[in-house]
């Protein structure tokens, strides 16, 4: 089977800093990089890194051919990144001493894609195929129903939050996927439980606790739990765990596998500093759970 990915392409630009600014506060900072990032490209890449087929469907400008490059380099299909005449989205992402972050987003061509070629990409998807969303890209909806209608299994991350966005999506979706904030958001913003959300399946990420799923087909329950580490930097530990819960899936794991392994992946990643390009390979995660 394969993962199909809509998802935004960025150019992370990490700041490290002693603290984040206050208002009307100018920090310099400790340590400055540029790397491959962006929630969809983060997922896909964990997910070519986990061993599964992924064919990222995205935009970049035509001018940063070493972020497909970088893309192609990690095992990711990138046969429906377009290159476009809008600048690549890049992310301003600044990482305090105890490796949580804040992020700044210029989405550029994440949002200028057009409708007829992602749904070009998901006409060579077969039944059983994974669609992977997220809210750094344009036209969710259409691919999520194209998804639907071929029998894929949709996973959708509600992030970076949008009631709205999530609304359009939410009849197609058969995994959706918050962390703790989120998910507060969600159901305040609609005025129903967890329990209640029309959807079959739920993740809720919760940080260094692990992650819990719920099926409201059955009520079934599942809570893993996440292996203690020292953060540096927890910048797409996230979309690690999403990636590697898709690959999972796709390689026939149950549900409780499938998170099992994510959260050692994401645990593993929040030791390292970066977004894609620190995202562990199977070999790495499977040495770290032993
Ligand atoms: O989830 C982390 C990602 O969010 C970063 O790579 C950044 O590009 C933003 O999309």
């Amino acid at each position: 089977m394969a993962i199909y990915n809509l998802g935004s392409v960025n150019i992370d630009h990490f700041y490290t800093l002693p603290h984040f600014p206050k208002p009307g506060e100018t920090l310099h900072a400790i340590d400055h990089s540029i790397g491959l990032g962006g929630k969809g490209t983060n997922q896909s890449v964990a997910a070519a890194k986990a061993g599964a087929e992924v064919f990222h469907i995205g935009a970049i400008g035509k001018a940063d051919a070493w972020v497909r490059e970088r893309m192609t380099s990690f095992g990711v299909n990138t046969t429906y990144v377009q290159d476009l005449s809008e600048v690549t989205g890049h992310a301003i992402i600044n990482v305090d001493a105890q490796g949580e972050n804040t992020i700044v987003l210029q989405p550029g061509a994440n949002v200028k894609q057009d409708a007829q070629s992602i749904l070009d990409a998901i006409d060579h998807a077969q039944e059983g195929d994974t669609l992977l969303l997220q809210n750094e890209t344009n036209l969710q909806d259409h691919a999520a129903q194209a998804a639907r209608a071929k029998k894929m299994r949709v996973i959708y991350s509600a992030a970076p939050f949008d009631v709205d966005a999530v609304k359009q999506v939410m009849s197609d979706v058969s995994i959706l996927v918050m962390n703790s904030v989120e998910a507060a958001q969600l159901t305040s913003a609609l005025g129903v439980e967890l329990d209640k959300l029309p959807v079959p399946q739920v993740i809720v990420t919760l940080g260094s606790k692990g992650a819990m799923w719920r099926s409201n087909e059955t009520g079934e329950v599942i809570e893993v739990s996440s292996p203690k580490v020292t953060p540096v930097d927890t910048t797409a530990a996230g979309d690690t765990f999403i990636g590697y819960v898709a690959a999972g899936l796709d390689k026939g794991q149950s549900i409780k596998e499938a998170m099992e392994w994510a959260s050692q992946a994401a645990a593993l990643k929040v030791t390292r500093k970066g977004t894609a390009d620190a995202i562990p390979t199977a070999d790495e995660v499977n040495a770290f759970s032993a």
